[in-house]
């Protein structure tokens, strides 16, 4: 009798590349990843946050990457051997009226969220182990409705049928995508400290669970995905029920 297969598959030991993994969401990936054993490469654009996550978190080593440049997604995955997990974090969001947005900013939502999220895999793909995941980081936005909000729904839906279609397609590998409800990090630092005290206690009364998230909440969701093999395609929200 064959053995019965182990949904189950340690982290310790296998190499995760954290793409965004130098603020947020993506750096508490980073530090859980590594905390379970992982070999943790982590990619983003800015020099000194590379240096500054390096110093905290043991053992990681990182490189420069943008995610919206193909030659630079290139090179970055060029420059490392294969790979186990890749976890992919980054976008911009465009705020505006449909009459109002900026096209430069929808561009850049659409750039680093579909076609980065897209580019990374491009060049990442073939690196990855039969055995290993991908999961792309989506926001509430493309799931439920609000107003201002039209170009950043559509580039976070993209990334839920993106991310769907994938896991057809690089089978075995597995492909999932992580939805955050909002999650308190430096995303919202442009906006004043009282605006944004008063956005997080709003939508922490318009919460079932009644508060916004930690980059851990969505970190220990992402790990899930990447120990269990027996999910691949799933869209799982980790929003504390906000967008229900
Ligand atoms: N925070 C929330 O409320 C929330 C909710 C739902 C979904 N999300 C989504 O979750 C993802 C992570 O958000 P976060 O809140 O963790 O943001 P964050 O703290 O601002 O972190 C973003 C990370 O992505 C990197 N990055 C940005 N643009 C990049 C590019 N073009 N190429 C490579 N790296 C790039 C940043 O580093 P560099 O600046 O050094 O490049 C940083 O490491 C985003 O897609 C966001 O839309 C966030």
């Amino acid at each position: 009798m064959s053995a019965v297969p182990s949904s189950a598959s340690p982290l310790s030991g296998t190499r995760v590349v954290v793409i965004g993994g130098s603020s947020g969401i993506g750096k508490a990936v980073a530090r859980r990843a590594a905390a379970a054993g992982a070999q943790v490469v982590v990619g983003s654009r800015s020099l000194d946050k590379l240096e500054q996550t390096a110093k905290e978190i043991d053992g990681i080593t990182t490189g420069v990457v943008d995610v919206t440049d193909e030659e630079s997604v290139r090179a970055f995955f060029d420059s490392l051997g294969s790979l186990d997990h890749l976890v992919v974090c980054p976008g911009d969001m465009a705020v505006g009226s449909v009459y109002d947005v900026s096209l430069d900013a929808v561009h850049a939502a659409l750039n680093t969220k579909v076609v980065g999220q897209l580019l990374s895999v491009r060049y990442a793909g073939r690196k990855i182990s039969d055995r290993g995941s991908i999961v792309l980081i989506a926001g509430a936005a493309g799931f439920k409705s609000y107003a201002d909000m039209s170009a950043t729904a559509a580039a976070n839906a993209g990334i839920g049928g993106m991310g769907r279609s994938l896991a057809v397609e690089l089978a075995p590998v597995r492909v999932n995508v992580v939805v955050g409800g909002m999650i308190d990090t430096p995303l919202w630092d442009f906006l004043p400290a009282d605006a944004r005290a008063d956005l997080f206690e709003q939508t922490a009364q318009s919460t079932p669970v009644r508060r916004v998230g930690q980059p851990d909440d969505v970190a220990f969701s992402v790990l899930h995905l990447l120990r269990n093999t027996f999910v691949t395609g799933a869209v799982v929200h980790v929003d504390g029920g906000g967008t229900l």
